[in-house]
């Protein structure tokens, strides 16, 4: 009990980006059943993550992270789940074949559901309401009833994360992740570069599991993946609600996620948030932009992760395009100079994000394979390890960034734009992007 009284602790400092319940009682009964929950994923599943992150950390496997912007409600559907999940292990199967590293796939999935806004509120028509902060907080219409703050979605979003999670679990424990089916995975026209591509790898891996067959080897991780899932820890009242203690070590967890990260907007030292994640033994994230100083670093390995200890932390940084070349050194040399091990997962999403003429929010391709070019060049001549890579992406065929070899221009941007925040790859751009990775992976190597 003692542990639940310092997690509460955070109610003392400043919570940035909470919504405005209007009924904190409604609040309070609904935090109070979410507690009365089993827990999403176990303890132990969170500290194999963490040893598999601390691997990354020292260049012995990668990261892979990806999925939605703000997963929704509506479209926690089967099919939209299974897409996601089969674009993250054909990417990990391009990483894994094409570098020779293993890979650490986490969907940022059943959980992404609580977003932080640039405003607290939209005007539209002279109409002002409180912005979408996502399906756990409001209803994206534009209506004061859908708007409105409604803190039975922490208890829906809870379901939907369970639902997510049994099916991602399914999926990849029963048949769907063998790699005997990455041909039947390709799902795309073979003039496109990118599904061609990836037909000539499938082709090859194909005669390799013949090879293995032949020779009698037959191992489970042929069959079946491991795949994690982690979200943004911005919601502290439903974060709190599930975390538990661990019964083997006497531990706080937080059981949403095996991993949670803090946002960019969200990692002041003093903030709630730092210090929540500060008290759970989970590997934990920290996004960090162009304005981040070392000494931002270093205070904030100082809260998360004081002893040390490999695969504890991770920094997630989303410098732009344009800057990442610049501002990322000094980071990595403060680190360094630290000691203390943290991993490096570079997020080329958040930097890049324009805004059409027509008011379409959006990201280039090119910009974004140039971010992840300058995340590996900066690692490489710091002698530091490049140790993974966080994309917002989804299985669909949408419309929403630009570029890529079926290429979306911005005259075509409104004719699968789908997104109800950032705008995301579709499969055919995360296929290309995962093959850029597997080729810098490659070089780094040498
Ligand atoms: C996000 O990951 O969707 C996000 C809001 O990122 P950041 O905190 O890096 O801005
Ligand atoms: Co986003």
């Amino acid at each position: 009990m003692d542990q639940l009284n310092e997690l509460a602790k955070w109610r003392a400092k400043e919570a940035k980006h909470q919504p405005s319940w209007p009924d904190l009682d409604k609040l309070k009964d609904d935090t109070d059943y979410l507690r009365t929950l089993p827990p999403l994923v176990f303890a132990g599943e969170a500290d194999k993550l963490r040893r598999e992150i601390a691997l990354a950390s020292r260049g012995e496997s990668f990261v892979l992270m990806g999925g939605d912007c703000a997963e929704t409600f509506a479209e926690s559907t089967a099919d939209h789940i299974r897409e996601k999940i089969r674009t993250i292990l054909q990417m990990a199967v391009v990483l894994t074949y094409g570098a020779s590293v293993p890979v650490v796939k986490i969907g940022r999935m059943a959980g992404q559901f609580a977003k932080p806004r640039s405003k607290p509120t939209e005007v539209r028509d002279g109409v002002e309401l409180p912005s979408y902060l996502g399906d756990i907080v409001n209803g994206f219409d534009f209506t004061p009833e859908a708007r409105t703050p409604d803190s039975s979605r922490l208890i829906q979003a809870y379901q939907h994360s369970a639902a997510t999670l049994n099916l991602i679990r399914a999926f990849t424990t029963g048949g769907f992740a063998d790699l005997s089916k990455v041909h039947e995975w390709n799902k795309g026209f073979m003039q496109n570069p990118a599904y061609a591509k990836y037909e000539n790898l499938a082709t090859e891996i194909d005669r390799a599991m013949r090879f293995l067959h032949a020779a009698r080897v037959s191992d489970e991780s042929l069959r079946t993946v491991d795949m994690y899932v982690a979200h943004e820890a911005l919601l502290l009242d439903y974060e709190e609600a599930l975390t538990r203690i661990d019964s083997r070590t006497g531990n706080l967890y937080n059981c949403s996620a095996h991993m949670l990260w803090i946002g960019e907007r969200t990692r002041g030292i003093d903030d709630a948030h730092v210090d929540m994640l500060s008290r759970v033994h989970n590997p934990i994230g920290v996004k960090l932009g162009p304005t981040t100083q070392s000494s931002d670093v270093l205070a904030l390995i100082d809260a998360l992760n004081p002893e040390g200890e490999e695969g504890r932390l991770t920094f997630i940084t989303r410098m732009g395009a344009g800057v990442i070349r610049d501002r990322l050194p000094s980071l990595v040399e403060a680190v360094k100079g630290d000691g203390r091990p943290v991993t490096w997962v570079s997020d080329p999403m958040h930097g890049n994000t324009i805004t059409t003429d027509e008011g379409f929010k959006t990201r280039r391709l090119k910009d974004i394979f140039d971010e992840i070019n300058g995340f590996f060049a900066v690692h490489s001549q710091m002698g530091t390890h490049p140790g993974g890579i966080h994309l917002e992406l989804t299985g669909d065929d949408v419309t929403e960034v630009l570029g890529g070899s079926e290429e979306v221009l911005e005259e075509t941007l409104g004719e699968r734009y789908e997104t109800l925040v950032d705008p995301r790859l579709n499969h055919q751009q995360s296929l290309e992007i995962a093959f850029l990775v597997a080729e810098a992976l490659q070089e780094t190597a040498l």
